[in-house]
């Protein structure tokens, strides 16, 4: 069996904390990145690869001699030419590269309730890309995580780092709809427990609470010591916020995607939890720090060319 193992992201978010693990355990890393140039947080060498998705041969000489790949590559909402349709045809090229390169395993890492019918692009294209793994003929584990939580997250940060600077904090709705987070850490270590079986898996990649929306963000604005006032406002005045705050930091704060997905429980799980740090006793232990800066998607994928 080969001591490389590759990570698609490992300077990334998820990608990071899955690397760590296998270097801990011992593992050699490569990565496969659309930012080669960002700086290697592991105190041990990282071998850095493009995703050059439109030459495969590439991508196959990347993943050649490795063992597992644990794939992270997703995009969250469309900008240029980077498509949803694209992302899942450049997932489908990189699984074919990984069966002509000769990995054994595939991790991959999708979201819970993903669905080839659903009218929302993010799980549909994830459905997309679970079949074609399914399809490669690899042996895989698919993890279905909900929102993944940990120092650098962006969805939780900022809803932080509104509470922290605006005087009201309007909740899409009745904000009764349910949310499950889980640690990037617990979903690190499950995907590389995975990793070194064998059989095929899809795994609901979850936390040990459900919360409410509002429960979440109370959590939140306490953790935080936010005076901010909640209220209940129409879903889409509360996305037509996000995009007119959006305009001065320079981001897509909140996709309408998002919020109807959010509000259909689409992030939560039937399963039996997998991870096992609670999000309360996280955000209590480090609300005092989040949400200080803003975390900006444009600022961490779209600044270089697709
Ligand atoms: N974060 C969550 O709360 C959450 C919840 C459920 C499921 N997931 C899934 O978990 C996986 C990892 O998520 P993450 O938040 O940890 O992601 P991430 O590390 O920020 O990004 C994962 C990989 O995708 C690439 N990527 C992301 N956006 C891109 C874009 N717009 N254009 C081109 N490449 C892009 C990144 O490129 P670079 O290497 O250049 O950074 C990285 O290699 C994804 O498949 C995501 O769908 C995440």
């Amino acid at each position: 069996m080969s001591s490389i193992d590759v990570v698609t992201g490992a300077f990334g978010y998820t990608g990071k904390y899955i690397a760590r693990e296998l270097i801990k355990r011992g593992r050699r890393i490569r990565t496969l990145t659309g930012h080669p140039e960002r700086p290697n947080p592991f105190d041990v060498e990282v071998d850095v690869y493009p995703y050059a998705f439109d030459e495969p041969h590439r991508l196959v000489e990347a993943l050649r001699g490795a063992d597992t790949l644990y794939n992270t590559y997703w995009i969250r909402f469309p900008g240029g030419n980077r498509t949803f349709e694209r992302a899942v045809e450049n997932t489908r090229i990189l699984f074919q590269s990984a069966r002509e390169a000769g990995i054994r395993r595939i991790v991959h890492i999708s979201i819970t309730n993903p669905s080839e019918d659903s009218p929302l692009p993010y799980f549909r294209g994830k459905a997309l890309c679970e079949a074609a793994l399914k399809e490669s003929g690899i042996s895989y584990a698919i993890l279905r995580p909900t929102v993944i939580f940990g120092w650098e997250d962006i969805l939780i940060n900022n809803i932080a780092w509104f509470l922290r600077h605006f005087p009201v904090f309007g909740i899409p709705g009745h904000g009764q709809y349910k949310v499950q987070p889980v640690y990037v850490e617990d979903v690190a270590q499950l995907a590389v427990q995975l990793g070194q079986q064998e059989e095929n898996v899809v795994v609901d990649a979850v936390g040990p609470e459900i919360l409410t929306f509002e429960a979440l963000v109370r959590l939140l604005r306490d953790a935080t010591s936010s005076r901010a006032r909640l209220v209940h406002i129409s879903p889409r005045l509360a996305w037509l916020v996000t995009q007119i705050v959006g305009w001065f930091v320079g981001d897509v704060i909140l996709t309408w995607d998002e919020v109807q997905g959010l509000m259909a429980n689409l992030l939560v799980s039937e399963s039996p939890p997998t991870g096992e740090t609670r999000f309360s006793t996280w955000i209590r232990k480090h609300g005092r720090i989040l949400g200080l800066r803003y975390a900006s998607e444009i600022e961490r994928h779209y600044d270089v060319p697709a």
